[in-house]
C-alpha cells in the first residue's frame, strides 16, 4: 500500500483504512505536516481545483465538518452527502461497492463512514481514487487517533512513556480501538482499560499489543488510576451500538469525570475525548486547563490537511 522515500518515509499511502497502515516515520512525517498547516498562508492553495466527497451513511459533526474545511482551507472543493443511509442510492438497495465506483468518477478522493465494520476497506478495493476511513461501525476510525496522538504530543511534548487511561466502551469505541492500536508506534507505554464489564476491550486488541509489547492491564476503579497516568481518554457509552436498552443501561453512568476525578489527576496530565460526550465529563470540567478535548477537535482540522496533502498533492 506504501512505499518509501530516501528519508525512509511512506510516500505512497493510497488509502486510509487503519492504523496498521502507519509506521513511525510516517506518524512523525504527519505530525510535522499538521504543524505546518496551524499556520499555512491563506494564499497557499495545493489542492486548488480537486474535489473531495464526503459519504457518511452515519452521523458526524467533527469527522465530516473537518475534512471539509481541511478542503476548503487547501483550495479544494467539496461534494457531501451526510445522511448516505437515507438520502442515497443505499436507500434503494445499491451497494457500497458499486456507490464508490460512481463517486470515484466525481471526486479526487472520498471520505467514507459507514455503519459496518470493513466497509471502508471494501471501498477502498474498488475505488479509482483515495478512500479514507471516516470510521467503519465499532472497527476504527484511524484520522481520529492519528489526531489524538497529535494532540498529545502538542500538549504532553512527547508520545512516548506515557500511561494512559482508556475509558468507557472499548468495545464498540472505535476510537478507543484505533488509538490503543496506534500505540504499537510508541516506547514505554502503559496502558489502562477502564470499562464497564460488558464492553471490554476486544481480544484482537490486546493480541496486537501483546505482538509489539505494548503493556496493558484491566482496571475497575478509574479514581485510583488517575493519580497514575499522563493522559485519560474518555469515552462515550454509544446507544446505537447495543442491542438492548437493558444493555446499554448497565454500562452508563459507571465512569464521570467530574470535580473528584479533577481533583485526582496530576497537575500536568491531559484529559481527551474524542466527541461527542453525552453525561461522561461534567461541564463543570471543561474550564479547566487539563480538560483538552475542545482543542483536541481543533487539531483535527490541521491533520486532516496533513492527510488530505499527503495523498493528493503530489
Ligand atoms: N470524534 C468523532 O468522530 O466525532 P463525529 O462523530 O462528530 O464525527
Amino acid at each position: 500500500m506504501a512505499s518509501r522515500d530516501e528519508e525512509g518515509v511512506q510516500v505512497r499511502l493510497r488509502h486510509i483504512v487503519e492504523v496498521g497502515q502507519f509506521d513511525r516515520p510516517l506518524v512523525e512525517d504527519i505530525f510535522k505536516r499538521a504543524d505546518h498547516m496551524r499556520s499555512i498562508p491563506r494564499a497557499e492553495t495545493p489542492l486548488q481545483g480537486l474535489i473531495l466527497a464526503t459519504l457518511f451513511y452515519e452521523p458526524s459533526t467533527r469527522t465530516r465538518l473537518s475534512f471539509e474545511s481541511a478542503m476548503m482551507r487547501l483550495g479544494g472543493h467539496v461534494i457531501s452527502t451526510e445522511n448516505a443511509r437515507e438520502f442515497s442510492s443505499a436507500i434503494k438497495g445499491e451497494t457500497v461497492e458499486d456507490t464508490v465506483r460512481i463517486v470515484a468518477g466525481y471526486a479526487d478522493a472520498i471520505v467514507i463512514r459507514h455503519f459496518e465494520q470493513g466497509a471502508a476497506a471494501r471501498a477502498a478495493s474498488v475505488a479509482a481514487v483515495p478512500i479514507i476511513n471516516g470510521g467503519d461501525g465499532p472497527g476504527e476510525h484511524p484520522t481520529q487517533a492519528l489526531l489524538d496522538l497529535y494532540t498529545i504530543k502538542h500538549e504532553l511534548g512527547r508520545i512516548d512513556n506515557l500511561k494512559v487511561a482508556l475509558v468507557g466502551d472499548l468495545r464498540y469505541g472505535r476510537a478507543a480501538r484505533s488509538l490503543a492500536l496506534l500505540f504499537r508506534l510508541t516506547t514505554g507505554t502503559e496502558l489502562y482499560f477502564v470499562s464497564p464489564p460488558n464492553v471490554p476491550m476486544g481480544d484482537d486488541v490486546r493480541q496486537a499489543l501483546s505482538e509489539k509489547s505494548i503493556g496493558f492491564r484491566d482496571e475497575t476503579n478509574l479514581l485510583d488510576v488517575l493519580p497514575e497516568v499522563d493522559v485519560v481518554y474518555q469515552t462515550r457509552i454509544q446507544r446505537e451500538r447495543f442491542d438492548s436498552t437493558a444493555e446499554y443501561e448497565a454500562a452508563r453512568g459507571i465512569y464521570v469525570i467530574g470535580e473528584e476525578a479533577l481533583r485526582r489527576m496530576k497537575p500536568e496530565a491531559i484529559l481527551l475525548h474524542p466527541l461527542p460526550r453525552v453525561d461522561e465529563i461534567a461541564p463543570e470540567v471543561d474550564p479547566d486547563p487539563r480538560a483538552a478535548y475542545f482543542r483536541q477537535a481543533h487539531n483535527g482540522v490541521f491533520v486532516r490537511m496533513a492527510l488530505l496533502d499527503l495523498l493528493l498533492n503530489r
